[in-house]
């Protein structure tokens, strides 16, 4: 009997602490990503590249490579179109004229973080996003 306890003891402090260690692991993943270029570097790198010139690993096996992102401004007459780029990351509108629109879509995306603890309204973090490229303009 008094075996049987503790090999229950046993057990249950396992248990306590794989879930411990698990809901741990949890908190470190809801990590606040706080700023464009931490997103950027998370989210968009991997097919615009680092340096959001269109060279990310995934530029050269997409159908169309990425323009740019640098050069938006340019490409606009001189003003970042700062609605167009925010519902072009958001998903809400195509790029114009590119057929092969293969972007994700970043509002579905991060409106299944929403509410988690340390992640913002995906409306917050697309805008973000978009400040932070138009931070890049011209570089
Ligand atoms: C899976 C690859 C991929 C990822 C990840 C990705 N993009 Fe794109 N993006 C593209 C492609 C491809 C295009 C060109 C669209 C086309 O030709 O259909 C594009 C186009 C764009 C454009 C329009 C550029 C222009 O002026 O025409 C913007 C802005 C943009 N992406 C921003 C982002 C941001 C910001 C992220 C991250 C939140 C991101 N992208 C993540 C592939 C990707």
């Amino acid at each position: 009997m008094h075996d049987k306890n503790i090999f229950w003891t046993f057990i249950s402090v396992i248990v306590a602490s794989i879930l411990f260690s698990y809901t741990a692991r949890a908190d470190d993943f809801s990590d606040p990503i706080v700023n464009g270029k931490d997103e950027f570097a998370w989210h968009c790198a991997s097919c615009h590249g680092e340096d959001a010139k269109g060279t990310g690993k995934l530029a050269k096996i997409l159908v169309k490579p990425p323009v740019d992102l640098t050069q938006i401004t340019e490409r606009n007459g001189g003003t970042f179109p700062h609605d167009r780029v925010f519902k072009i990351i958001a998903g809400t509108e195509a790029v114009p004229g590119h057929s092969t629109f293969q972007m994700p879509k970043y509002w579905e995306r991060f409106r299944h973080y929403e509410g988690r603890r340390g992640y913002d309204t995906a409306e917050k973090r697309i805008h973000t996003i978009t400040l932070y490229l138009e931070s890049l303009q011209g570089k």
